[in-house]
């Protein structure tokens, strides 16, 4: 089995299908630089369906299990359906996921659950409708969100997670109600300590609010018991609700970093490995791809890639003096 430097399997695999997106989250694709003008990339320069079905073959072969298909906003790759149907196909998925900011999914959600898609990941850091307008550049409302979430939950694609990003200061004051909304839903609901990732967003330490600090916030009203991982690998820290109704989960990659059972693999949509969320660059695969590599020599590159791997950068963050000033942005690769 292929393994990295510290003995790390490669297990998932993140596919990022587009760089673009019809939000402008603040941490993330902030209005002011993405504006009308902003050259995203070009068609022919993304992947086309088939090259990444094939990559995911590759890929698989090599230990990958799980799938996740991000962006940028998944969604808004036109006929994305088509590729999860690819995918659904290819032996030795077990699991297939997508994360999305749910805007698309009262059209998508049927579509995709027909094409083999497993379960969906949603995005919504408030239930206040102005703040969290105020974080997605006002690109929607919270209700439309919530229309998303109750389609995908409806059509099977769950049980759905929401993703939650917590700013101090920003969103940090509802925790409680987004909580007791996903319990009584039946969502399970993952606060993420705002991280450093892109050169953009202009992170302060500051701004983090601690996991623990969370998980006391929402005890006090909610009474919570800590719970254990649902596999190796899994990012977050689960807690259930004492009174036996839900989850919640809490992703610490700031204040408990776990990048010793870190796993995961990702694709950028032009066709790029990244061993790291916070990696300054990737191997590219297109060239290889449209030049007639075979897939042996495909995947040699990717074991080469993987073999050779070192990247630890959260549990490094807390030893770094400066930042690193070259580090892909997510909405490229994906979270
Ligand atoms: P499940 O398959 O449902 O367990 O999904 P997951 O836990 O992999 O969750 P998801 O892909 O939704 O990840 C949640 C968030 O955790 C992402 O959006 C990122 O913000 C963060 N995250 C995921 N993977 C990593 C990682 O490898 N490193 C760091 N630092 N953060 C990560
Ligand atoms: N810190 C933590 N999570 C982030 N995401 C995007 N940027 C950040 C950041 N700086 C999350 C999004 C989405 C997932 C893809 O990653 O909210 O849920
Ligand atoms: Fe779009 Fe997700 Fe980035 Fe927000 S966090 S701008 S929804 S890709
Ligand atoms: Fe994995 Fe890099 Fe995240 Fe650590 S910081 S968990 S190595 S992606």
């Amino acid at each position: 089995m292929l393994k990295d430097t510290f003995n790390r399997p490669l297990r998932d695999l993140r596919i990022s299908v587009t760089d673009r997106c019809n939000f402008r989250c603040t941490y993330c694709m902030p209005a002011e630089i993405f504006g009308e003008g902003y050259k995203f990339l070009p068609r022919e320069q993304l992947l086309t369906f088939e090259e990444i079905e094939r990559l995911v073959r590759i890929i698989v072969r090599l230990g990958a299990v799980k799938l996740r298909l991000t962006g940028g906003e998944p969604l808004v790759r036109q006929d994305i359906e088509q590729l999860v149907a690819m995918l659904a196909e290819v032996e030795g998925v077990e699991d297939m996921a997508l994360t999305t900011n749910a805007f698309f999914l009262p059209q998508k959600a049927q579509l995709l659950r027909d094409a083999g898609l497993q379960r969906v990941t949603v995005s919504l850091d408030s239930l206040d409708d102005a703040v969290f307008q105020r974080m997605n550049g006002s690109r929607s409302s919270v209700q439309k969100v919530l229309e998303g979430i109750a389609a995908a939950d409806a059509v099977g694609l769950g049980p759905v997670k929401i993703n939650t990003v917590v700013q101090r200061g920003v969103n940090d004051h509802m925790l409680v109600d987004l909580a007791r909304y996903c319990k009584d839903h039946g969502y399970i609901v993952r606060f993420i300590e705002y991280m450093d990732v892109g050169t953009m967003n202009g992170w302060r330490m500051d701004d983090v609010v601690p996991a623990d600090e969370i998980v006391a916030r929402i005890d006090a009203e909610l009474p919570l018991e800590p719970i254990g991982k649902n596999y190796h690998g899994e990012v977050a820290r689960r807690y259930r609700f004492r009174d036996g109704g839900g989850e919640i989960g809490l992703i610490t990659s700031v204040t408990k970093p776990f990048c010793g059972s870190c796993t995961r693999m990702r694709l950028s949509p032009e066709g790029q490995i990244f061993t790291c969320l916070f990696a300054a660059q990737g191997t590219d695969l297109r060239e290889p791809l449209r030049s007639g590599a075979s897939d042996d020599d495909i995947e040699q590159i990717i074991r080469h890639t993987w073999g050779a791997r070192i990247d630890r950068y959260s549990e490094e963050r807390s030893e770094l003096t400066e930042p690193r000033d070259k580090k892909v942005e997510m909405y490229h690769i994906g979270g």
